[in-house]
Formats: C-alpha cells, structure tokens, sequence
C-alpha cells in the first residue's frame, strides 16, 4: 500500500516566545519542520502532507520540498481535528504515518521500524520511556502490557502521571481506520481538543493490534516547546555527531566544542580543535589539521592541509599539503593547488593558486588566476571592482608581485616578471619584466625641519 505522511505544524509553540513559528526554528542549522520533511521522504512518503495554521505563509516559504502538500488548518482545536484537515486529499486505501514538526531527530531507521508495525486490523505506535516523563501523553496498558489508551498529561489521574513510557506522537494506520475513527473523536477533555491520541483507544476496543515501537535512543522522540528545549536537543545531537566522529578516527580537542550544521566528512586521523562550526556539505581527507575558532562551509580540503587558527573557509577547494590562515579567509570560488599558502588576513575570492604559490600576508585576492611558484607579497591588493564591473588578473607561473601593489584588473602579470614594492599596476606586464610604478625617491640633502612660531 502505498504511504502518506501527515506532518503536524500548525501549532503556536508559544513558548518559544519568537516571532518565528516554533517548526521553523532550526536544529544543526536546519528548520525543525525540513528534518521532518527530510525523515518522511526518507522513509519512501509518495506524499506528504504539511498541516500549517500559525504563520501557514513564511512556513510554506521556508522549506524546500516541491511536492508538498500543504493543508491549512485554521484554528487549531487539537492533533485529531489536524489530521482530520488532510484526510480529504490523503487516498483512501494508503497508509498514513502522522510525523510532528516539533520533533526533529526522529531517525529514519525508526520510522520504517514502526511502518513494519502496520497491517490488517493493527496500528503502530511510537512510543518512550523517559525518565522525567512530565508533560508527554502517558501509555496506559492492562495487565498483561496490552495497550488500551493514551491518556494527556492535563487529563491523567495521579497513578497514571506515574506512568514512564509516554507517547512521542508518531503513529501510523491505514487511511480507511481513519477515516473511521477521527469524526468521531471527541473534545470532552482538559484542553477542549480533539486528540489524536484518542483513536488508540478506539482500536483498542475494536480489537486492533496496537504494534509498540520504540527509538533506539529516547533522544528521537523528544518534542520542542521551548528554546531551552531545543538547545538541549542540539546539543546532545552535536554530541551524537561528535562521538561519531571520534569513532571514525577524528581527534576533536573538546568533543562538546564542536557545531556541525550539515554534512561533514572526515577521513581518518583528521585533528580539530575546539570552536569550529562546519555548514553544509564538507570533505576532510586524511592528516588535515584545523586550528581553534576556524569555520568551514561547503568546502573540500586536502590530505594532511593544515588550516589554522580563526579562519573562514567557504565555497573552497583546498588541495594537498597547503597551509591556510591564521585569520584567513577563502571565500567561494577559491581553489589552491597543493602545497599552496594563504596567511594572515589574507582573503581570497573566485580566484585559482596554481602548486606552490603563496600570499602570506594581509591581501586581497579576487577574480583571478594565479600561477605555480608565484609570490604575493604583504598588502597586495586585487582592484577588481570599478564599481560597476568586474575583471580578471592573471598572474604567471614565477611571477613576484612586491609588497604593498595594487594590481587594476583587467591585467595581466607575465611568467617570471617582477613588480616592484608599492607599484599600482594598469598595464600588462610581459614575461620576465620589471614593471616599477610608483613616484621615484628623492633624497634633499640638509633639509631644515620647521620650527615652532614664537
Ligand atoms: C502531543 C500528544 C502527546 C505526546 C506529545 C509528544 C496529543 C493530544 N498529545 O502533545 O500525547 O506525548 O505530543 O510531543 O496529540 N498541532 C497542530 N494542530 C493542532 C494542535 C497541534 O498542527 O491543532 C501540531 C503542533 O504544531 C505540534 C504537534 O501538533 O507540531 C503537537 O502539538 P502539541 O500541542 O505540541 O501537543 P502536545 O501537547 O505536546
Ligand atoms: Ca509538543
């Protein structure tokens, strides 16, 4: 049969006191409501139907998925009357999963788990045990562990507040069950809402099958309510990224000062130090050394490549054996050769080092080609803007560009020339000239400093 997943996202989540719906605040970078989206697509949904109502518009804007299905529920009177807003356009003879958008980490392996529950006469069910289990619907069983009911924690009798498994909110059933038991839910409860969890106790007394699932770690099933709680979740997510690493053959100087916001991929005996934050999509190959403070984003770095301390490094392809920072930035469109280095201040952009090339210190970079063995010395400066356009340099295999140079694109410098120390460059220079371009020295011989008026 084929399977729906209906994401619940039209709550408040007044807690989080924010002007930004509660599912779109992000967890490792990422709104709550795409890791949903992310796990229901993983776990093969055909569709997906998204349940918005507060701030339905910037939520619909902010996720990244072209074929969802997104159900307006206008007044939120409960997770039944929510899921019961899809049903219309959900196919009848599908399975339906009801995911939470404030319940990021649920893992895919434990949503298909749970979607191998399903069958005639059954419904699954993803449930806990927590040791603090304050606030979450409590599992009521009878004697022999038989499920009969979900009861809300504003609803529970005191016996059954001490109840420890409780429900993470995720459940599956066929459309057709569905479509059976959520008209007849009812709201005679503490909140006044109609309750999803109340069709638990429908199939129980029609002699359903309620399939139990629990996560491997109760970490998955852990909702958001409030900032404090999402920044326990991140935390203990990074920690779960950190421990990974270190199992693959990474050194990280503090495994809880460590932030990766995507997907970071480390060859073995790689080395970080503390403070780093990695975005996107990043490659490490083997030996690579990273300094404290240093962020990395969307980039590939090569074998034993050192980058040190507080640099920025975006959008970069970092070859073998190049030595980057402290305090350097590469910026998209970088791409250095191996045994390339970049130093202090140093920022570069859209522009190609060619092996063993070198700008040590306080430069600037941009659109430009840079061959082998060439140096750039202190404070050379890239003027690739007139402020309208911008143009390519080129510079040649050898080249020595003297400190303190502007370079005016478009231009080129040819293979082995030579500029000297604080020439500002217009015209190209051809293979193995010396272009000077500043005013010549005087010396004035007895020169008399002024002295002061009376
Ligand atoms: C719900 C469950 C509870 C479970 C807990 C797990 C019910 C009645 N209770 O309680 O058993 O332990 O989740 O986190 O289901 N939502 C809508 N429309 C609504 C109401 C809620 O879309 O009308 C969405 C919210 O945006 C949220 C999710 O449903 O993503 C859960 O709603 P919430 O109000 O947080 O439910 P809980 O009280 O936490
Ligand atoms: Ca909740």
């Amino acid at each position: 049969m084929a399977l729906e997943i209906v994401i619940l996202a039209a709550g408040q989540g007044s807690r989080m006191k924010s002007r930004l719906p509660k599912v779109l605040h992000p967890l490792a970078g990422k709104p709550m409501l795409q890791w949903a989206v992310d796990a229901a697509l993983a776990a093969g949904a055909g569709k997906i139907h998204v349940v918005v109502g507060h701030g339905a518009d910037q939520v619909k804007n902010a996720i990244r998925h072209p074929g969802i299905n997104w159900v307006l529920q206008a007044e939120q009177n409960g997770t039944g009357h929510a899921v019961a807003q899809a049903l219309p356009s959900i196919h009848p003879e599908a399975n339906v999963a009801v995911m939470y958008a404030d319940v990021p980490l649920l893992a895919v392996e434990t949503l298909r788990a749970l979607l191998s529950g399903l069958g005639e006469k059954r419904l699954a069910l993803l449930t806990a045990k927590l040791d603090d289990p304050t606030g979450y619907g409590r599992i009521v069983r009878d004697g022999d562990g038989v499920v009969l009911r979900i009861v809300e924690q504003k609803d529970a009798l005191p016996t059954e507040l001490a109840i420890t498994e409780v429900n993470s909110g995720i459940l599956a059933a066929s459309a057709a069950d569905l479509r059976r038991w959520l008209p007849a839910l009812k709201a005679d409860n503490a909140q006044g809402e109609l309750y999803l969890t109340d069709i638990i106790a429908m199939a129980a007394a029609e002699g359903f099958g309620i399939e139990v699932t629990q996560p491997a770690d109760s970490i998955e099933i852990q909702g958001v309510n409030s900032r404090s709680q999402l920044q326990l979740l991140e935390r203990s997510f990074q920690r779960q990224q950190a421990d990974a690493l270190m199992a693959a053959g990474v050194t990280l100087a503090d495994a809880n000062r460590i932030d990766i916001r995507g997907k970071l991929h480390c060859a073995a005996d790689v080395s970080i130090d503390i403070n780093c934050i990695f975005e996107g999509e990043v490659r490490i190959a083997e030996g690579v050394s990273i300094g404290p403070n240093c962020i990395v984003i969307d980039s590939e770095i090569g074998a034993d490549s050192e980058i040190k301390a507080n640099s920025i490094v975006e959008g970069a392809r970092v070859s073998a054996h190049c030595v980057v920072g402290p305090f350097a930035r590469l910026r998209p469109g970088t791409d250095l050769a191996q045994d390339v280095k970049i130093g202090n201040f140093v920022e570069v952009k859209k522009s190609s080092f060619a092996e063993g090339s070198k700008a040590n210190h306080l430069s600037y970079i941009g659109d430009s080609e840079v061959g082998s063995g060439v140096n750039i010395g202190a404070g050379t400066i890239t003027c690739n803007y007139d402020g309208v356009n911008k143009y390519k340099t080129v510079i040649g295999d050898n080249a020595f560009i003297g400190s303190n140079s502007a370079l005016v694109a478009p231009v080129t410098v040819g293979a082995g020339a030579t500029v000297g120390a604080g020439s500002t460059i217009t015209g190209n220079i051809a293979d193995g000239q010396l272009a000077v371009a500043r005013s010549k020295q005087r010396n004035i011989e007895g020169w008399q400093r002024p002295s002061k008026k009376q």
